[in-house]
């Protein structure tokens, strides 16, 4: 059947975009109009360009969605690491790392080391490559975490919690350290360790070296019980050195006085 093609209706096309999702190209119909005219493409290369714009623009919201929805306390990158000031870790280690394959593999990262020497700054980093490949992460710190899940147990919702962390692909557990757990706490953290094994990433950081997070559970059983599932398939780094913070509060003053 040879049908004839109508002039453009802009009431009608907006319409129909809008009735297809297809919001990137309605929103950009003006644009997409003057290079047309300016270029005049193939009726090919233009359906092309057309679709190309509104998968792009998708990725895009996407990505921004999955970047607010991870909660991560900041948005610092590799490129903004000093790896010259923090060189007890190798710039490969991360490159390798960003490459994401830990996540493919269901496998885990510790970083370990004091205050200030860029565990978070690390971990956020590799959740924002994560999240630009596709992957949903989220950013918690164990004591929002504790608090959470005490929570949920007042109105029975402990499970829904759980399930929907571990409905990430990377979950980062910062500052696992800091915090003292009781009983049910220890039970908490466990089973979450323990329904991510093989099944999703942890992204852990800690202050503490392995040896003292016994004193983090109640019972040093879960603790081993605990360390038993993170570090079986787990990429260790451990960061020494001084407080990048403190490092850089001191600088001004002490060049002042020099001089
Ligand atoms: N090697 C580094 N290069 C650039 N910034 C760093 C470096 N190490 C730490 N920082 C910055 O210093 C601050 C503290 O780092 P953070 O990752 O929070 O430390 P930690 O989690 O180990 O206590 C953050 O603002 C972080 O971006
Ligand atoms: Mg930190």
């Amino acid at each position: 059947m040879i049908r004839t093609i109508p002039p453009a209706n802009r009431e009608a096309l907006e319409q129909g975009l809008r009735r297809l999702k297809l919001r990137h190209m309605r929103e950009h119909l003006d644009d997409i109009n003057e290079l047309a005219l300016q270029e005049e493409p193939s009726y090919m290369d233009f359906l092309g360009y057309l679709v190309v714009r509104e998968v792009e623009g998708r990725e895009r919201t996407q990505r921004e969605t999955r970047l607010k929805s991870a909660r991560l306390p900041f948005h610092r990158t590799l490129d903004d690491f000093d790896f010259g000031f923090q060189n007890s870790v190798s710039r490969q280690t991360l490159l390798d790392l960003a490459q994401l394959q830990f996540i493919e593999s269901k496998e885990n990262v510790i970083l370990l080391g004091p205050p200030g020497v860029g565990k978070t700054h690390l971990a956020v980093a590799l959740g924002i490559e994560a999240i630009s490949s596709g992957y949903r992460v989220q950013f918690i710190t164990a004591q929002d975490l504790a608090d959470q899940l005490y929570s949920a147990l007042a109105d029975g919702s402990v499970s829904q919690t759980m399930n929907k962390l571990l409905r990430n692909d990377l979950i980062i557990l910062d500052e696992l350290g800091y915090i003292q757990l009781d009983a049910t706490g220890s039970d908490h953290l466990f089973q979450l360790v323990a329904r991510a094994y093989e099944r999703r990433s942890l992204i852990v950081t800690s202050n503490l070296d392995f040896q003292d997070w016994g004193q983090l559970f109640d019972k040093p059983a879960t603790a081993a019980a605990f360390l038993d599932r993170l570090l079986h398939h787990a990429h260790v780094i451990s960061l020494k050195g001084d407080s990048y913070r403190i490092r850089h509060r001191l600088v001004p003053p002490m060049t002042a006085s020099a001089t």
